[in-house]
């Protein structure tokens, strides 16, 4: 395969013409945040968490789905594209719950690992103040469940359940603010052509989509009021 000339942070490099800005980056160990990116499955460049600045054109590209071209210089570390990036991880924990502590995901959360990576304080985020999402969630599965508040719509889990399984039990739906992942028809996990391979689980970066565990099983034997009791000593509890 022909080889592309690049210079990415001052360095240059030769990499296959088929590579994407994120690949050659990788290859001269230059670390650029994702989000939506897998590198199983097709692209979505939908997070836009990967933008780098082309120093020709000074416009922002996203690097995961951006084909490498010859003499292209890219600066993964500019201030507009670091403020870029920054911008768009806000936006998203400004749709997002914030009960990271009652999260199953929480220290294995990818969005959390970048916001705190990128140093972003809950005042920044709180500028961004307006309308949550308030779905509900799906525990009706026999091994997983789905809290659509926190997808982020990064879609890994639409494509893996299509383009691996073969299955596309999942699916995007609606549109701007209103848009999520459900299943065919909005039905209940229980009701739906899903083989329960967990695939979806594994890729989500958040803790929209995970596994049934113990603590839910335990908390969906309780009565009401057994529950109320548990909400109101212990908040956190809740969200498991
Ligand atoms: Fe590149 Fe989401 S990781 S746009």
């Amino acid at each position: 395969m022909n080889k592309v000339k690049l210079t990415i942070d001052k360095q240059t490099i030769e990499v296959e013409e088929d590579s994407t800005v994120l690949d050659a980056a990788k290859e001269v160990g230059i670390d650029i945040p994702t989000l939506c990116y897998h590198p199983d499955l097709s692209l979505h460049g939908a997070c836009r968490v990967c933008v780098v600045e082309d120093e020709e054109s000074g416009n922002l590209l996203a690097s995961c789905a951006t084909p490498v071209r010859d003499g292209m210089e890219i600066n993964t570390r500019s201030m507009k594209a670091r403020k870029a990036r920054r911008r768009n991880v806000e936006l998203l924990l400004a749709n997002h719950p914030n009960d990271c502590l009652g999260c199953d995901r929480n220290n294995h959360c990818e969005l959390q690992d970048i916001t705190y990576n990128l140093g972003i304080k809950s005042e920044e985020v709180a500028k961004f103040a307006g309308a949550k999402r308030e779905l509900e969630l799906d525990t009706t599965g026999p091994a997983l469940k789905r809290d659509p508040n926190k997808c982020i719509l990064c879609g890994r889990c639409v494509r893996i359940c299509e383009e691996v399984q073969g299955v596309s039990a999942l699916q995007f739906t609606e549109r701007g603010f209103d848009s999520i992942v459900t299943t065919a028809f909005d039905l209940p996990q229980a009701e739906i052509n899903c083989a329960n391979c967990g695939q979806c689980a594994t890729v989500c970066p958040v803790g929209a989509i995970t596994e049934i565990n113990e603590i839910d099983k335990v908390w969906a034997a309780l009565e009401d009021d057994d529950r109320h009791v548990i909400v109101q000593t212990a908040p956190s509890i809740q969200a498991t």
